[in-house]
Order: C-alpha cells, then sequence, then structure tokens
C-alpha cells in the first residue's frame, strides 16, 4: 500500500534525509563524511532486532565493517561511557553511528566528544554552563551519524546530550557545538517496531519540548513558529501511531515533530523537565513517559502565565475551548495512550521530597519556565504530581 510519505533533503539544522527505506544510505553517507571504520552505538534491546542487523549489514556490505557497542543504560552514565570509549579505541574507530533511542543517540555523542579528548578532562567539565564548552578541543572530536528508532527525543538534531552521574545521579547536560551529528537518516519506518508504551513516553517527550518551548519566556520568535507546528503534528499523529504502529504517515509526522522539539527547545525547557530529570536519575523511570505524568499539573502551576498563549496554540492547533480546552486535550492525549495518573502509579513510593526539590532547582530547565520555581512551589508541585 503507498504511504504517501514525501522523501526529502533538508539542511535544516544539518543535513536531514528523510524518509521510508533511508536507512539503505547510512553506508554513503557515512563514507561521505570519510568514515573508514565507524562504531555503531546502540542499546542492549535493540542490539537485538533486526533494523540493527539490517543496520550492520548495509555497513558490512560496503566495507566499514559491523562493530556494535551497546551497553548502554536507559539512563546513561560515564561508566557506560567510559566502556564505549575503550571499544571505539581497541577498535581504531574513525566515527560514531548512533543509532537508537535518546540513550543511545546521547550516549554515542558522548563516546565521540571524549575519545580523544586530553587526560585530566571530564566530561563533567562539559556541562553546558556558560562556555565550558570551549575546554574541549573540537579537532578531536569524532564526526557523528545520528539514526534515531523513536521520535521524541530529538538528539539526532541537536547539540547536546544528556549524562547521568552514576555517584549523586543527577542528569547533566553536556554540550558541545560539534555534537551536531553531521548528517541524519530520518527513517519513519525504523519507528515502527517500537513498544507501543515507548511509542507514548517518547512522543509525550516531543510534545513536551514543544510546548514547554513555546511557553517559555525568552524571545525566540523561529522557535516559537516551529514549536506551535510541532504540537499540532503530535496532536494529529501521536494518537494514530499508538494505534496502528504501521501507520508510516503518522510515524513521520512524529519523527518530524522529535526533531522540531529539540530545535525548539533553544528557547527554553521549563518545569516539566525539571520536574521529570530528577525523577528519572533517581528511580530510573522512562524520560518521556514521566514528562506526560506531570504535564498537566506543570500547566496548572503555570497558568496564570500561559493561558492567553496556549489559547492562541489550542485556535491553531483546532481544539476549542482556550486554554482550558488545551489542558483538556492533554488529558485525553495522556488516557488514550494509557500514561499513569500520577508520579505513585508510575512506581514513585515514598520520595524524598526535599532531595527532589533540591535537584530539579539545580536543574537548567528550571529557568525557562514561565512562573519563577522556588523551593516552597516546586516542592508542592510534586506533591501535586503524586
Ligand atoms: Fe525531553
Amino acid at each position: 500500500m503507498p504511504h504517501g510519505v514525501p522523501n526529502r533533503n533538508w539542511s535544516y539544522p544539518t543535513a536531514i534525509k528523510f524518509g521510508v527505506g533511508r536507512i539503505g544510505e547510512l553506508a554513503e553517507h557515512a563514507k561521505s563524511i570519510g568514515l573508514k571504520k565507524p562504531l555503531l552505538v546502540t542499546d542492549k534491546a535493540l542490539a537485538a532486532l533486526p533494523i540493527t542487523a539490517a543496520a550492520l549489514e548495509v555497513l558490512d556490505a560496503a566495507g566499514l565493517g559491523r562493530a556494535v557497542f551497546s551497553d548502554v543504560d536507559p539512563n546513561p552514565n560515564e561508566a557506560n561511557m567510559a566502556a564505549g570509549i575503550a571499544v571505539y579505541k581497541d577498535g581504531k574507530h574513525d566515527g560514531v553511528i548512533c543509532f537508537g533511542g535518546g540513550s543511545a543517540l546521547d550516549l554515542g555523542k558522548m563516546i565521540a566528544l571524549m575519545a580523544h579528548q586530553k587526560k585530566g578532562l571530564s566530561v563533567w567539565d562539559l556541562e553546558d554552563i556558560d562556555d565550558w564548552y570551549t575546554r574541549a578541543d573540537a579537532a578531536k572530536i569524532a564526526p557523528i551519524i545520528a539514526v534515531p528508532t523513536t521520535a521524541g527525543t530529538g538528539s539526532e538534531v541537536g547539540r547536546a546530550g544528556v549524562l547521568t552521574n552514576s555517584e549523586t545521579h543527577k542528569k547533566k547536560i553536556i554540550f558541545h557545538p560539534a555534537l551536531m551529528p553531521k548528517v541524519t537518516l530520518c527513517d519513519p519506518a525504523l519507528t515502527v517496531g517500537m513498544p507501543r508504551f515507548i511509542t507514548a513516553g517518547t512522543g509525550m517527550d516531543a510534545l513536551a519540548h514543544c510546548l514547554e518551548a513555546y511557553c517559555s519566556p525568552f524571545y525566540h520568535p523561529m522557535s516559537q513558529g516551529i514549536a506551535l507546528e510541532g504540537m499540532r503534528l503530535v496532536f494529529e499523529n501521536l494518537p494514530k501511531a499508538y494505534k496502528h504502529p504501521d501507520h508510516l504517515m503518522a510515524r513521520a509526522h512524529m519523527m518530524s515533530a522529535a526533531a522540531m522539539g529539540a530545535v525548539a527547545f533553544q528557547k527554553g525547557l521549563g518545569a516539566i523537565h525539571s520536574l521529570s530529570h530528577p525523577i528519572g536519575a533517581v528511580y530510573g523511570t522512562h524520560h518521556g513517559t514521566t514528562n506526560a505524568v506531570v504535564m498537566p499539573m506543570v500547566l496548572d502551576f503555570n497558568r496564570k502565565e500561559i493561558k492567553d498563549r496556549l489559547a492562541a496554540a489550542a485556535a491553531y492547533c483546532g481544539i476549542k475551548g482556550g486554554y482550558k480546552g488545551f489542558r483538556a486535550r492533554i488529558m485525553g492525549l495522556r488516557d488514550e495512550l494509557d500514561i499513569p495518573a500520577n508520579l505513585t502509579k508510575l512506581g514513585v513510593t515514598d520520595p524524598d521530597l526535599d532531595m527532589l526539590t533540591e535537584m530539579a532547582l539545580e536543574d537548567p530547565s528550571c529557568g525557562g519556565n514561565p512562573v519563577k520555581m522556588t523551593k516552597k512551589n516546586t516542592r508542592k508541585l510534586y506533591e501535586a504530581c503524586l
């Protein structure tokens, strides 16, 4: 059956090869950026799936080998990174193919970033603070190709990766402009086999990126426009992709929305992410699902600052009832996607709210929230989410 998904080459914000079956061009694009011996980084579950075997086959057939590193935790940490760097160096690889969801994409980027930096430079020295990224030697960063197999993180078009510190359980955003993949292959067919709860959770992550970027108070009209259309695409297509996993057009629109979310959140994120990062780091919950759980409570928290702006978004997205209608649409979407109603139902029991509050306030996403987050109101917001 014809799927109708367009086949496009974009160069915004990097070279994106978009279309069903484009994974077949993986070796060609790897060669085009000078790779002779790439390391494919993926996660444990994906490593066993036919889509990964097929990607390796494409590389191998073109003489690029079939080297894989897949010891990647759902919330990857510096130990995963060190293990990956050891494999990268032992194999004398010359670039990284990041293949998977957020965890694999982010960890692959960290391997490319740190494999050949000078001794004494820690990955934590490159946290996304001021101009800390200038501490890294940009010339030593390995070239990256990104192949997303989920539609949510948007890391395939981003210049950062999230890494969890296994001692402090804190998630840190590690940034360098050279982490932008040289080529990104967006093949919607790769997302068809995702477990259903991953389709739901990752899709809600894309929505959270667009929503928080759209609501952030900073001046960035380009991101504002992208965020708005990204939300519309999620509302129209995420339920279809969830109910009908092989609906390639819905998968394609979700893949676009995910990339759009990551482009848009240059404008800022907010309380959804600052609450969700500590929960994910301490309890190992799925990032996007956690975002979906806290989303309506964060809307309530920000209501007075965002209600007019979200009324405009509702009108654009064809949702009746202004702000209230928008909130109701989020609640409906959560129901359709079987998202747990609160953090308790997500498995967060007896949490240390003081600790979580402190971690949330340290999270860089805080700065983009429309209402200033304080110790008192953030603790109350966590209580509302339980
Ligand atoms: Fe996110």
